[in-house]
């Protein structure tokens, strides 16, 4: 799957810097999980077959370039950048095998989930060997601080999805409770890929480069959750290459559903909460496309990565802030 910055389309020098480094970090997430035990291994090859967008390392890379100093051409990221960047994708990498047996779904990254092809009881070990192998990899830089901060990010993490899965079927969930949950499930991690790298280039964790691209990762994080969740509605799976309708199907009530429910007379609400209950998506999706549900949260992910790109005037111009920021773009205007 291509990213969602399409690097060999940017005529910058830059690029072709992010792209190497983005094949270095890869090369660095394969040896981690890679095991003495060809079954393991199976698995391993099976997941990395088609990766996914690589926002999270782009967004290491990204911050760790833009919070260094000039000339911006790779020289102010070192190797515990491209560490971190392989660790942030493997806890993510783990979330997403363990939310594929939540949401029951099929198809992942254009191939078959390991829940589908070998069973959720696979699917639940790989995804511990997968955090197990990313907190790993990450004490090898010997910097406890670094896994202090992630082992809060994963606390956070798991406890989103608890929420999530505590509300699902509640067609009472309010607007708070739903951010809430993409903030800690989503935005949480990508708001700490920003912080890392620009702390591991800025050698000030404390400082307010940092706080800064952490609030801009965490808006975009929100921002990155509503799109993902309009996607599921309106999107099509081949080219989003998951499997979609899944919200619906899990009984998760999101932004659009939330906007509309708000809004709706008492003949409306009853009709959709109806369709809700049977998992009618065609009706649902019809009724939240044309009564303009999809369209307002669209313009809060627009409004969040507009206040998020607010956070880039921390960081003097250069080309790896314009990157950030097209970035950033990029996450409300995707189509996978
Ligand atoms: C999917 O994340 C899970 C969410 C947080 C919405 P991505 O859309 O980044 O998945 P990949 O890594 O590109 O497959
Ligand atoms: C899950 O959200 C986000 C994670 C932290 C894994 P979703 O359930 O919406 O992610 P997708 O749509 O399955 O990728
Ligand atoms: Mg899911
Ligand atoms: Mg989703």
């Amino acid at each position: 799957m291509p990213g969602m910055l399409n690097l060999a389309e940017i005529d910058l020098p830059l690029a072709t810097v992010l792209d190497e480094q983005l094949e270095e970090v890869e090369l660095i997430l394969q040896r981690q999980v890679a095991s003495d035990l060809s079954a393991v291994n199976a698995l391993c090859c099976h997941i990395e077959q088609y990766g996914g967008k690589r926002i999270r390392p782009m967004l290491v890379l990204l911050s760790g370039l833009a919070a260094g100093p000039p000339p911006w051409d790779g020289s102010a990221l070192g190797e515990k950048h491209r560490v971190i960047a392989a660790v942030v994708e493997m806890i993510h990498l783990a979330t997403l095998v363990h939310d594929d047996v939540l949401d029951e779904a099929r198809i992942r990254r254009r191939v078959a989930t390991v829940n589908h092809l070998r069973g959720n009881e696979t699917a639940v070990m790989l995804g511990d060997y997968l955090i197990s192998n990313a907190f790993h990899l990450c004490s090898s830089l010997k910097d406890p601080t670094i896994n202090l901060s992630l082992g809060e990010v994963t606390n956070t993490l798991c406890e989103g999805e608890l929420l999530q899965l505590h509300h699902r079927d509640d067609c009472d969930l309010d607007e708070q409770t739903y951010l809430e949950i993409a903030r800690r499930k989503t935005a949480s991690l990508i708001g700490e890929c920003c912080r890392l790298g620009a702390m591991l280039s800025d050698h000030d964790g404390s400082g307010s480069i940092c706080r800064s691209m952490r609030s801009f990762g965490f808006q975009l994080g929100v921002a990155f959750q509503i799109q993902d969740d309009l996607l599921d509605i309106t999107g099509d799976e081949s080219i989003v290459g998951k499997s979609l309708g899944k919200d619906l199907d899990s009984g998760n009530v999101t932004l659009p559903l939330i906007r509309y429910l708000a809004s709706a007379n008492h003949a409306d609400r009853s009709t959709t909460l109806r369709q809700f209950a049977q998992r009618n998506a065609e009706q649902l999706r019809i009724r939240l496309m044309e009564s303009g549900a999809v369209r307002n949260a669209q313009r809060e992910a627009r409004y969040l990565v507009e206040h998020a790109k607010t956070e880039l005037s921390c960081l003097v111009p250069s080309p790896a802030r314009d990157l950030l920021a097209a970035l950033a773009e990029a996450v409300i205007s995707r189509r996978f």
